[in-house]
């Protein structure tokens, strides 16, 4: 497998450094944001949601602003990997049914849960310029820096 141009271990170290400074959860959430989308391409913009009862709350980000900052569990992709409870790697959104787009510069998107056992907190969502952007080693980088912000959050 390929590697990823997202290189999570000095996130994962940077996180647990913020933790032991007191960052506070938003300071974590915006340290991740700021750190996956510093990999560059793929990873155009970068947004932390996080779960508020049936709602996605957007709570850091980094890259575009999106005008979608509250998004209901089960509506456009965000909402649909937590009602599914999975991660979701849709290589072209312009064919993606019930996609909530932001601007029109996106071609993919990659969402993985943050999550403590069977508990879904949130989730990073990043969007990408490139179509079909996001590898399985893109993924699994990702939810290296999800599952630390899991337990720090
Ligand atoms: N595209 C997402 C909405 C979030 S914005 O892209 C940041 C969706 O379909 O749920």
């Amino acid at each position: 497998m390929a590697e990823s141009v997202l290189n999570s271990a000095p996130i994962v170290r940077a996180l647990h450094s913020a933790f032991t400074r007191d960052s506070g959860r938003r300071g974590l959430l915006e340290l991740a944001a700021r750190r996956i989308r510093e990999a560059g391409a793929p990873f155009t913009s970068v947004y932390l949601y996080m779960l508020h009862g049936s709602e996605l709350a957007l709570e850091a980000f980094d890259g575009r602003e999106t005008e979608h900052t509250r998004i209901p569990v089960g509506v456009g992709l965000c909402g649909r990997a937590v009602a599914e409870a999975r991660d979701i790697n849709e290589p072209d959104v312009t064919a993606a049914p019930g996609y909530l787009a932001c601007n029109l510069d996106t071609r993919s998107e990659l969402i993985v849960l943050i999550r403590l056992g069977e508990t879904i907190l949130g989730q990073i969502d990043v969007d990408s310029d490139v179509p079909a952007g996001f590898t399985s080693a893109d993924e699994a980088a990702l939810k290296e820096v999800a599952d630390a912000l899991a337990v720090l959050l």
